[in-house]
């Protein structure tokens, strides 16, 4: 019998560097076949985890987001557009008011949201803006925004469709911080703001298309209206379909895989989940162009427990990273990453990317709900396989509840709770932060050095306690004994 290991039983040896500073480790790589990333990390496509601000907040760090599939298909590939729209940084739900309305009504409204500037509009057509700069000394709540608004050939609009350079050269040309976009029958259409504006060109890194919009992956099943979801998701500009089953080495999937490669053979497809060789090259002859691997070790699985299947996720990407060398596939390395030194041990094993769940969930662009206990906040984070996400899918897609076809089923996952983690950007900031920090200790200035210099050593019980703050084990033990 094969002896499996997962993160925690292996640490990394350090050797020798000249490396001065993790500033100078290039966390480049690939997540298929075409596409490239700046850093080397997926958000996962779940249900608390990833839609479109999400993807948004990874690929303008350098990563990407997989929007997930439980949802109706317009939905989704709603998601999925919204992410490149070519003005990501359009916000399409302007506040608006009425010329009518008064100064307090703009003063409540803008204090409700976080908008410094309110557009006004008479049925649909924009007719003015008003701004908190308006408004500060003004002293007579009862008078209405038209008289005080920006009106006539002050307000300066732009057609749908402006790029975001011109945008951005309007913006500078009129020193005005608001660009409002106007259809050609006058109609407000959207906004652009210099702060989101600015945003854009703060990540130079940002995993981008060929024409400058974001990146965003989508997934599909395999059953059912998986062809039609795919088209509708090519449709809205995915630049990367996957194919998301629990147990991809299926023939189902196999096959699913071969109808999905035939039908885009231009569109980068990621299939999973394997954890075994065996899997991954029957997943790579279908011609996949990226193989995702994890059987049970996120953070939300109970696959393992339920079932007694999986296997320990560092001996899984080994041996799939093993198997896909020959055919130059990347390897997705799925779940159960808990820490950055986690990222670390699953590229040095040769993984090119690792999908995140549970860390991302926590942050404030993921769409799971926030709980406040004792004062603290937490967000809902649930596997896709558990009752409850069981329960909001066949609600959202409107199927109704089939009652003995829900009773049959097993769940494979838990819904729990995550800590609050702030935003996308401070955990990618940990995350990559850590994994420069260990390709420094190794001498690696790319991913592929890293893995040319990685050797892992297993460790015990002992030296995972070692591990681990002293603060946090000193009380255990020193502990009375229970004996
Ligand atoms: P982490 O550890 O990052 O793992 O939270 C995310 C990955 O977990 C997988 N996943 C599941 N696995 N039952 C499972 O056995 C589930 O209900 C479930 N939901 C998600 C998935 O691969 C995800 O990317």
């Amino acid at each position: 019998m094969e002896l499996a290991l997962t993160y925690d039983d292996v640490l990394l040896v350090p050797r020798h560097s000249d490396v001065r500073s993790r500033r100078h480790c290039d966390t480049s790589t690939r997540l298929t076949r075409q596409v490239s990333l700046a850093i080397p990390i997926v958000s996962a496509n779940m249900d608390t985890v990833t839609e479109w601000r999400l993807a948004v907040a990874m690929a303008l760090e350098g990563g990407i987001g997989i929007i997930h599939r439980f949802m109706t298909i317009e939905q989704q590939a709603a998601e999925v557009s919204r992410v490149k729209c070519p003005e990501s940084v359009v916000v399409r739900d302007v506040q608006t008011l009425a010329p009518e309305h008064t100064l307090k009504d703009a003063w409540d409204l803008l204090a409700r949201s976080e908008a410094t500037s309110v557009l006004v509009v008479e049925r649909d057509h924009l007719v003015g803006i008003l701004t908190v700069r308006d408004l500060l000394f003004e002293d007579d709540p009862d008078k209405p925004i038209g008289a005080v608004m920006t009106r006539g050939a002050q307000l300066v609009t732009a057609p749908v469709g402006t790029s975001l350079d011109e945008a951005k050269r309007l913006l500078h040309e009129h020193r005005i911080e608001k660009l409002p976009l106007v259809d050609e029958q006058g109609r407000l259409r959207g906004l652009i703001t210099a702060r989101d504006l600015m945003r854009v060109y703060q990540h130079p890194r940002a995993s981008r298309d060929a024409t400058g919009r974001l990146r965003v992956g989508a997934a599909v099943g395999v059953v059912g209206d998986y062809r039609e979801r795919a088209e509708a998701l090519v449709a809205a500009g995915a630049d990367v379909l996957v194919v998301d089953i629990a147990h991809g080495h299926a023939e189902h999937a196999l096959k699913a895989c071969r109808a999905l490669k035939q039908r885009f053979p231009d569109v980068d497809l990621i299939a999973g989940n394997v954890a075994t060789a065996e899997g991954t090259t029957d997943l790579i002859a279908t011609g996949v162009d990226a193989v995702k691997v994890g059987v049970g070790p996120g953070a939300a699985c109970t696959t393992r427990i339920v079932t007694g299947v999986g296997v320990p996720q560092l001996t899984a990407v080994l041996n799939c990273v093993r198997a896909a060398a020959p055919h130059d596939v990347p390897i997705i390395a799925d779940g159960g990453v808990r820490a950055s030194g986690d990222v670390a041990k699953a590229l040095a094993a040769g993984a090119a990317t690792v999908m995140v769940g549970s860390l991302l969930a926590g942050t404030e662009e993921s769409p799971g709900a926030t709980v406040l206990r004792d004062g603290v906040r937490y967000k809902v984070y649930r596997g896709m396989a558990s009752e409850s996400a069981a329960i909001d899918r066949y609600r959202r897609l409107s199927l109704g509840i089939d009652q003995e076809r829900f009773d049959a089923r097993v769940p494979e996952g838990v819904e729990t709770v995550v800590p609050y983690r702030g935003q996308v950007t401070d955990v990618l900031f940990d995350l990559t932060g850590g994994l420069r920090s260990a390709m420094s200790y190794l001498g690696a200035r790319c991913l592929r050095e890293f893995v040319e210099h990685a050797e892992f050593v297993r460790v015990t019980g002992a030296g995972r306690y070692e591990s681990l703050p002293h603060a946090a084990t000193r009380a255990a033990r020193t502990a009375p004994s229970a004996e």
